[in-house]
Parts: C-alpha cells; sequence; structure tokens
C-alpha cells in the first residue's frame, strides 16, 4: 500500500501542491473546513449570483505562473479582465487606464480551483485541529474528533495563524508562522435594479474606508440581472471595525460608495457582507515554503511569498519541490 500525503487547506496554495505531486505519481488526500473548495479565491453564491467576494483578479509576473495561467486560459478557466479604471484621491475621481493584464477566472473565480480539483480527493467540512505522529506515519485529528491517516508527509496550506498550532510537532516552524501578521478584509456587495450611471468598472481607492471597488458584471461570464458591485474596506478600517455587524459595515461602505462614485446611487435590492479575518499578510516573505524535510513536514500559502494569488501558487509549487527533493 502508497501511503498518501495529507494536505490541509484547498486553497490555491495547497491545490497547487496536490497537482505537483500528483504530476509525479504521488497519491495526496486534502482536506477543508469549507463546503467548497478555493478559500480566498471562492466565490460566494447568492440571490444576486456568484460574486468574487475575495480575490477580485490576479496578475502574473513570474514565469512558471504565466505559463500556468496560459494552460488555465486554454482549457477556459480564466480569462483576461479589461476594467475601465479609476482611481480616487483627494476628493477627485479620474480614470486611470494602465496596460496590466488582469485575471479572472470565469465564469466565477472559483471555477479556477474547481477544475484543478479534478481527480483528487478532498475531506470538505473537516476542520483539521492537530496533526501527530504515529511510530511512522502522521495522523490528522478533526475537531469532530475523527482521526485521518496514516499519511508520509503533510503539507499545511492554511493562513499563518491557522498554520501554527497545527504546526506544533515541528516547533520551529510554529514560531515562524506564528510571527506572521495577518491582517483582515471587510467586503460587501450591493445590487442595482438599474445599472449605475457611470463608466466605472474598477477603482483603487485612497484616503477613504474603501481600497477597492469593482463591477462584478463588466467581469468575463458574469451574467447577473444586477448591477452588482463588490466594494473592499481598508485593512486599517477593517481592522477597527472588526466586530461591527454587518449592516453597520454595509451602511458605512455604501455612504462611502454613495459619495466618491460620482453618480446617483439608489438602495440597493441586494446586499451582503463578509469578514475575512486573515485577507492578507501585513508584509512579503521570501520563504517559498517552510519546511522540516527530516520531519516531513511543510507549510505553504501567500504568507511565504506575496499576498497574492499568484504568490500562493508559487508557494504551493515551492513545498511541493522540496519535498520531492527529499523523497529522491
Ligand atoms: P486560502 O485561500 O486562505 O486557503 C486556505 C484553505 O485552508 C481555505 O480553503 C480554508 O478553508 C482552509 N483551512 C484553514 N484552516 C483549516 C483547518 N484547520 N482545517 C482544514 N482546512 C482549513 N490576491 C490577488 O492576487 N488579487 C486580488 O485582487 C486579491 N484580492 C483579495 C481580496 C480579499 C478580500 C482577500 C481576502 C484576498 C485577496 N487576494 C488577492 C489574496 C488571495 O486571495 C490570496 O493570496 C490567495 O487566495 C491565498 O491562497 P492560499 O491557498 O494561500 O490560502
Ligand atoms: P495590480 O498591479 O493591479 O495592483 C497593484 C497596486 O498598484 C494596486 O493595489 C494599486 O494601488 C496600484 N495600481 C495598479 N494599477 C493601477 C491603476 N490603473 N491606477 C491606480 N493604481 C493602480 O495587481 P497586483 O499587484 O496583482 O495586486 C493585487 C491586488 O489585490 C492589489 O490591489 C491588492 O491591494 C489586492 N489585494 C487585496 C487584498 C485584500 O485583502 N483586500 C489581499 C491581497 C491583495
Amino acid at each position: 500500500m502508497t501511503v498518501p500525503i495529507a494536505i490541509i487547506g484547498a486553497g490555491i496554495a495547497g491545490l497547487s501542491a496536490a497537482q505537483a505531486l500528483q504530476k509525479e505519481g504521488l497519491t495526496v488526500h486534502l482536506f477543508d473546513k469549507g463546503h467548497g473548495s478555493g478559500g480566498r479565491m471562492a466565490s460566494k453564491r447568492s440571490e444576486a449570483g456568484a460574486l468574487d467576494l475575495g480575490a477580485q483578479y490576479f496578475t502574473a509576473r513570474d514565469r512558471r505562473f504565466v505559463e500556468q495561467v496560459q494552460l488555465w486560459q486554454s482549457l477556459g478557466w480564466v480569462q483576461e479582465w479589461k476594467p475601465q479604471l479609476y482611481n480616487y484621491r483627494d476628493g477627485q475621481l479620474t480614470p486611470s487606464p494602465d496596460e496590466q493584464t488582469r485575471w479572472v477566472g470565469a465564469p466565477r473565480m472559483s471555477a479556477i480551483t474547481r477544475g484543478l480539483l479534478k481527480d483528487l480527493t478532498v475531506n470538505f467540512s473537516c476542520r483539521i485541529a492537530e496533526v501527530y505522529r504515529g511510530q511512522k506515519y502522521w495522523h490528522l485529528q478533526d475537531t469532530d474528533g475523527c482521526s485521518h491517516g496514516p499519511f508520509s508527509q503533510v503539507i499545511i496550506a492554511v493562513p499563518a495563524p491557522q498554520a501554527t498550532q497545527l504546526l506544533a510537532a515541528a516547533p520551529k516552524l510554529a514560531a515562524v508562522a506564528a510571527g506572521v501578521q495577518m491582517e483582515p478584509t471587510w467586503a460587501i456587495a450591493l445590487g442595482f435594479e438599474t445599472p449605475l450611471d457611470t463608466q466605472m468598472q474598477g477603482c483603487f481607492v485612497q484616503d477613504s474606508a474603501l481600497d477597492w471597488l469593482a463591477r462584478n458584471r463588466s467581469k468575463p461570464g458574469r451574467d447577473e440581472h444586477l448591477d452588482t458591485w463588490v466594494l473592499h474596506a481598508t485593512s486599517a478600517w477593517s481592522k477597527q471595525h472588526i466586530d461591527l455587524s454587518k449592516e453597520a459595515v454595509i451602511e458605512k461602505l455604501l455612504g462611502d460608495f454613495a459619495e466618491l462614485v460620482g453618480c446617483v446611487v439608489p438602495a440597493p435590492s441586494f446586499s451582503l457582507a463578509h469578514r475575512w479575518l486573515y485577507a492578507r499578510p501585513a508584509t512579503n516573505h521570501e520563504w517559498g515554503t517552510l519546511a522540516d524535510a527530516d520531519l516531513g513536514l511543510y507549510a505553504c500559502g501567500d504568507w511565504c511569498l506575496s499576498g497574492r494569488v499568484e504568490g500562493a501558487w508559487l508557494s504551493g509549487q515551492e513545498a511541493a519541490r522540496r519535498l520531492l527533493e527529499h523523497l529522491n
């Protein structure tokens, strides 16, 4: 019997590692506490359609990721998004076009991780509480008290604060993860029956509680009947208002949006709020992955590189590379 490798976290980092290992003929088994894959790249199903509440788009700068995105494009999982971009600063809203290529999953962000899941074994709705070693192999204990295993190696692909506890068997790695600060983001979605009278499809915002605005249906493949917008608050505002009720968050951010967007904003017919507790690492790192290859324990995720989709994917590749290097 081949003893499989466990991967905790079916976000883009965990799935990136899973694909790289599977390509080399290894058997992997994923676990995720969510109902589906994608983590911060997932799309939320709602009465207004599927909404990208987390990652909005992504850029590809590293050659390896550029090639990967080209492959996803050929499979129909991603398309280029060419929004009419604006910038808001000092009370002024100005068009801010650029040449940057920006990608989105199509018809929704989660199309990418859904595609990557093919042929992989995943236990969803399974939150791992502990990673412990038996005589020879690793085992995982979930929060319902069930034990999973044996596994030859374990890759922990969850945000740093959640990885710390799971890395207890490797105290040095746990200490590094514990030192990573991750910042929150409040996200809201607003749906309007009548399209707002603006050309804007995306906007970078300065000097406001808001950080970013996106017109969801300007992304390729979306066919919502409402004109739905996704708004993100800054990390600073989100931190200061972390325990505010969802209703109060919607009221405040809707008010700020109405002030800056430059057209009449009627009452939305749809709204929702989502709090991302661990949205982004406070700083970038250059670790790639954290590894104790002798133990067979690895950690990866955006917090090991840059707090972006590309950083998370590259980190998953790096975890797989280090694991394979040790096996050979
Ligand atoms: P995650 O996506 O967080 O995946 C971790 C997975 O682990 C999750 O599915 C979670 O459910 C699971 N998990 C956690 N703990 C456990 C446990 N104990 N047991 C089992 N499963 C567990 N990036 C960009 O490039 N462009 C953007 O425009 C952009 N915008 C963003 C906006 C917001 C609001 C947020 C929140 C993020 C944004 N990002 C953006 C960042 C990007 O989404 C992340 O960098 C990337 O998705 C992180 O992937 P990951 O696999 O490292 O982590
Ligand atoms: P990018 O190159 O489009 O943007 C990087 C940054 O450059 C932007 O944040 C913005 O400040 C500036 N910028 C880019 N184009 C601009 C334009 N046309 N006009 C004005 N300013 C412009 O994308 P990249 O490097 O892939 O970054 C990803 C994006 O995801 C960033 O905007 C980042 O803030 C956001 N993000 C948000 C998170 C959250 O929790 N809210 C978490 C992680 C990333």
